[in-house]
């Protein structure tokens, strides 16, 4: 019995949610669900956007499901990256059968910091403008190379490739760098290279095959991992993970999509396929693989799909078809 927080937040946050837990029911694992509160709905009635009770939640559980928050999502899931210390943002970038991928052989992931780098807020303003600080330590960027290098062990992948600029950011790259190579240490059978951040972005559009396990700081992983999503087909498709030394935090990448809301139109890949991350994480490896099976089902049949995969059946009634693919295995 897993304790698993559930967040469904805003807009389709909620409507993917309620399609992948329907879909959860079916597997061989008992879930204890908590449910929580977050999200702009929330802050509108109450004043908070995210209650102290909702981090505890989390805090107390294995693993937590979150859907999207709308405008409040900067207080929400930054705040709780943050104060679970949530420091890997792990985005696989993998090309599904059926949707609008540019490529139909991908399959690698992107290990981003989480914590520091550009995203640790500190700006100021000057006499001309405003300065921001980039913060790079020696304790972080180990722990992301060490997480990346594990992880690609565990998962049978062969390589891992840090991306920096450390060129022109000779000082906080340079140690970003300097500490990749030292952790690779630790894994001699482990093929590893580095590159630049600007040519990496052009490989990944001329030659993204080259690329396996991604291990960058916190600016360049955003930008490189959306990059890995327009890819592979888009928004609807691209799960992520959060995870710490005690928790994971799992979600789509799109947001509360509004104008999609209270439609039903949402496709549920997303939600689902960051339940997939899930199960992994939790080394429920043969239940991942079972829900990530029936899902590319569902996507290759391409008959009870959503709009966005040029389908039209609602997000409930893929959800049913996902779920009924799992029934038919069982
Ligand atoms: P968004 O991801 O919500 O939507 C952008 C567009 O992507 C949508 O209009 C839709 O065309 C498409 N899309 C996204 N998810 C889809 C799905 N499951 N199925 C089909 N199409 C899908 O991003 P946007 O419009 O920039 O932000 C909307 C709100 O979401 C904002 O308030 C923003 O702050 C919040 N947001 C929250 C995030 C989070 O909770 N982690 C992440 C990104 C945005
Ligand atoms: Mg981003």
């Amino acid at each position: 019995m897993y304790k698993i927080a559930v967040i469904p937040g805003d807009g389709i946050g909620k409507e993917v949610m309620e399609a992948t837990l329907h879909i959860l029911e079916v597997l061989d694992i008992d879930f204890n669900y908590k449910f929580a509160d977050a999200g702009d709905e929330y802050a509108e009635e109450t004043g908070v956007a995210l209650p102290q009770e909702t981090i505890d939640i989390v805090k107390d559980s294995q693993a937590c499901l979150f859907g999207a928050a709308g405008e409040s999502a900067a207080d929400v899931i930054v705040r709780l990256r943050q104060e679970l210390d949530l420091y890997v943002n792990l985005r696989p970038v993998k090309s599904y059968p059926g949707t609008n991928s540019i490529f139909n052989n991908l399959d690698f992931v992107i290990v981003r910091e989480n914590t520091e780098g550009l995203y640790i807020g500190l700006e100021e303003y000057t006499e001309d403008g405003a300065t921001a600080l980039r913060v790079v330590t020696k304790n972080a960027s180990e722990r992301i190379c060490k997480f990346a290098f594990e992880y690609a062990k565990k998962t049978n992948r062969k390589k891992v490739t840090a991306v920096h600029k450390a060129n022109v950011l000779k000082k906080t790259d340079g140690i970003f760098k300097e500490i990749f190579y030292k952790v690779a240490q630790d894994y001699p059978d482990m093929e590893l290279d580095d590159r630049y951040v600007d040519a990496t972005a052009m490989f990944l559009i001329t030659k993204p095959q080259m690329f396996d396990v991604i291990v960058t700081t916190n600016l360049f992983g955003d930008i490189l991992s959306d990059e890995g999503a327009g890819l592979v087909g888009g928004l609807g498709l691209i799960p992520s993970a959060n995870i710490g030394e005690k928790q994971g935090l799992f979600e789509p990448v799109h947001g509360s999509a509004p104008r999609h809301a209270g439609k039903g139109t949402a496709n549920p890949s997303a939600m689902v396929l960051s339940a997939v991350m899930m199960l992994d994480y939790l080394e429920e490896h043969e239940e991942a693989r079972k829900l990530e099976n029936a899902l590319i089902n569902v996507l290759s049949e391409g008959k009870v799909v959503t709009r966005d995969l040029n389908g039209e059946s609602s997000t409930m009634d893929m959800a049913r078809e996902i779920r009924r693919k799992l029934e038919e295995k069982i």
